[in-house]
């Protein structure tokens, strides 16, 4: 298990744009297992490479609800529908929490770890996690898209 430091707030990479990834090779899957031991480590739901220091098109989700250990690389969102406002907070922005719009429903086209592409539906945190970490590949944070900040506590 090795785990990489997570950029915060202040870090100028954190509002650049990722590049895609092209090589699948052991270097990508080992980024990938640290990015998972990571993200468990902190406790989120997601991560982008981004948060890591790696400039490139890749984000890992585990909501826990779904049960499984979701590797976006190169996403795209295809679909979305619905508007949900709720709660969400960001690795990188420790012991914060806003309320953010975000679809109630993404499809989201992707490539796996091994580069072949697959079509992923997401509803809820799943939904809302996909659209916050493909935001991060493109030097968003939520943070800008906050339309009200909770008090610490508020809503847990
Ligand atoms: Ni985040």
């Amino acid at each position: 298990m090795a785990l990489r430091s997570i950029r915060t707030e202040g870090d100028p990479d954190l509002l650049k744009k990722s590049r895609p990834v092209e090589k699948f090779d052991r270097r990508l899957q080992m980024l990938i297992e640290d990015m998972f031991d990571t993200m468990y480590d902190a406790e989120g739901c997601g991560l982008a490479a981004v948060q890591v220091g790696v400039l490139r098109r890749l984000v890992v989700i585990d909501t826990g609800e779904e049960g499984e250990r979701l590797v976006l690389i190169n996403p795209e969102i295809i679909e979305t529908q619905g508007e949900v406002r709720e709660a969400e907070g960001c690795l990188s922005i420790p012991g914060k929490r806003g309320v953010v719009c975000r679809p109630g429903k993404v499809t989201v086209k992707a490539l796996d770890e091994n580069g072949k592409e697959f079509i992923r539906t997401g509803t809820g945190l799943l939904a809302r996690a996909m659209c916050h970490e493909i935001d991060h590949l493109d030097g968003i944070l939520y943070s800008s898209k906050v339309e009200r900040w909770l008090a610490p506590g508020e809503g847990e």
